[in-house]
C-alpha cells in the first residue's frame, strides 16, 4: 500500500527523475514549471531575507556582493560589504584604489584573488566600459573574476535580466528536485538547462533570489526543512525519502597538511622584517612573515634558517617559538610554527618575493595580512610565547 501511495505521488508531481542523457526541457509540463514558479516566489515574498544589496540596483554594489559571496556566507559578509561601500563607494573609486588599500578591505575574508580580480576589472570597466557596468551578459563574463552564474545573479539583480544562476544552493534544490541521480559535477549542462527552463521570465530578479535562499535556508545540505518548503509536493528526493543523501557526492581524496617554518626577525632596533608576496597566486600581494615549507627530516629551526637564507639572503639566529598556529586554505591544511628570530648579517633582499620592509611592531596594523599571520601579530602584541 505505502508502495503504491508513492507511486502515484511520484506521477502526480510532473517532476521525473533525471538522469544524465536526459533533456529537461521536454520532460516539465508548463503547468509543473508555472507552478514551481508561483509557490516559489510566493515563499520568497514572505520569507525571503532582507539583505542590504537587495536594496541595491547599483550594479557596482550588487557585483561587490556577489563576488564576496562566491565562496563565503552570508553573516560573514555583510560587514565586509558595508566597510567595502564605504572605503569605495563607486566603481570608480575602486578602480583608482592602490591594491594595498584594496587587500587591507578584504583582510580577513580569504579567496584574495577575488579582491585582485575586482580591482582590476573595475580598471577595465572604466578603460573600456566608459566607467559604465556592463549589461550585457558576454561582456559581464569577461570580466575577470566573474563567471556565468556570477554573471546571472548580478545582471538579474540588478536589471532584472532573465539570467540564470548555478550556485551551489541552486545545484543542490535541483539535484533534489529531480532526484538526481549523478553527482552535479557530472550533469552541469543538464543543471543549467533545468535552471533556465524554470527562472520565470516576468520576474527574473526576485525568482533569483528566492532560489538563493530556499537553498540556503530550507534546502540546507544536511538537514532540509522539507515541512517548510514551498517544492516539497513536486520534489522527487522528498517522495522518495531520499533528501539527506542528495546531491550525490563524488569521493574526495584527504586534503594534506603542509608543516611551515616562519620567522618573526628582529634587528638592533627593535624592528621587524616582513614580506610581500608576487602579485598572483594564493595570497598574491599580501604581505607575511618570512619562512617556507619544512622538508622530510629537517626540523623547524632548521628550515626556517635554510628558507631565510634562501628567500631573504641573510643570516639569523633562530630563537623561541612564539606560536603555532593551525590554518585550513580550500585544498590543503598548514601548521605555521612561528619562531623569534636575530637578524645576525647581510643587506635583506626580496629574493623570492616582491618587496621586503623592517617595520615597527605598532605598525603591522597597516598593511594586509592573511588570517594565519594576523594570530601571528597578535601573539606579538601579547607579548607572550606558547
Ligand atoms: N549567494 C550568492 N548571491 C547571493 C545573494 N544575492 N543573496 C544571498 N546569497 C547569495
Amino acid at each position: 500500500m505505502r508502495q503504491q501511495n508513492k507511486r502515484a505521488s511520484l506521477s502526480q508531481t510532473g517532476v521525473s527523475e533525471l538522469t544524465s542523457t536526459d533533456s529537461v526541457s521536454d520532460r516539465l509540463p508548463s503547468s509543473v514549471i508555472s507552478a514551481l514558479r508561483s509557490t516559489l516566489l510566493n515563499w520568497y515574498s514572505e520569507q525571503g531575507r532582507d539583505l542590504p544589496w537587495r536594496r541595491s540596483r547599483d550594479p557596482y554594489a550588487i557585483w561587490v556582493s556577489e563576488i564576496m559571496l562566491q565562496q563565503t556566507q552570508v553573516k560573514t559578509v555583510i560587514p565586509y560589504y558595508d566597510r567595502w561601500l564605504t572605503q569605495f563607494p563607486t566603481l570608480q573609486a575602486l578602480a583608482s584604489a592602490e591594491q594595498q588599500q584594496v587587500l587591507k578591505v578584504w583582510q580577513g575574508l580569504g579567496y584574495y584573488a577575488r579582491a585582485r580580480n575586482l580591482h582590476r576589472a573595475a580598471q577595465e570597466i572604466v578603460s573600456k566600459h566608459n566607467g559604465n557596468f556592463p549589461t550585457d551578459l558576454k561582456a559581464v563574463i569577461s570580466l575577470s573574476g566573474v563567471g556565468r552564474t556570477t554573471a546571472g545573479g548580478i545582471l538579474s539583480a540588478a536589471f532584472d535580466q532573465p539570467t540564470s544562476i548555478l550556485d551551489g544552493n541552486v545545484k543542490r534544490v535541483l539535484a533534489r528536485l529531480v532526484a538526481l541521480a549523478i553527482p552535479t559535477k557530472r550533469a552541469i549542462a543538464h543543471l543549467w538547462q533545468l535552471s533556465e527552463v524554470l527562472l520565470d521570465p516576468a520576474h527574473p530578479r526576485d525568482f533569483n533570489q528566492a532560489w538563493m535562499d530556499l537553498g540556503a535556508t530550507v534546502c540546507l545540505p544536511r538537514n532540509p526543512l522539507c515541512d517548510r518548503c514551498p517544492w516539497q509536493t513536486y520534489c522527487r528526493a522528498y517522495i522518495q525519502g531520499i533528501q539527506t543523501e542528495l546531491p550525490m557526492t563524488e569521493t574526495r581524496p584527504p586534503i594534506p597538511r603542509k608543516m611551515i617554518g616562519v620567522a618573526v626577525i628582529w634587528n638592533d632596533a627593535g624592528q621587524i622584517l616582513i614580506d610581500r608576496r608576487k602579485p598572483e597566486g594564493l595570497l598574491g600581494g599580501m604581505w607575511e612573515f618570512p619562512g617556507g615549507k619544512v622538508e622530510p627530516g629537517e626540523t623547524i629551526p632548521a628550515c626556517i634558517q635554510r628558507e631565510i637564507q634562501e628567500e631573504l639572503g641573510i643570516e639569523i639566529e633562530v630563537g623561541d617559538r612564539l606560536i603555532v598556529v593551525d590554518h585550513t586554505y580550500s585544498h590543503f591544511h598548514v601548521t605555521l610554527n612561528v619562531h623569534h628570530c636575530k637578524h645576525l648579517s647581510g643587506e635583506p633582499q626580496a629574493i623570492e618575493c616582491d618587496e621586503i620592509r623592517w617595520v615597527e611592531l605598532t605598525d603591522l596594523d597597516s598593511y594586509p595580512f592573511p588570517k594565519a599571520n594576523l594570530q601571528i601579530i597578535e601573539a606579538l602584541k601579547r607579548g607572550k610565547e606558547s
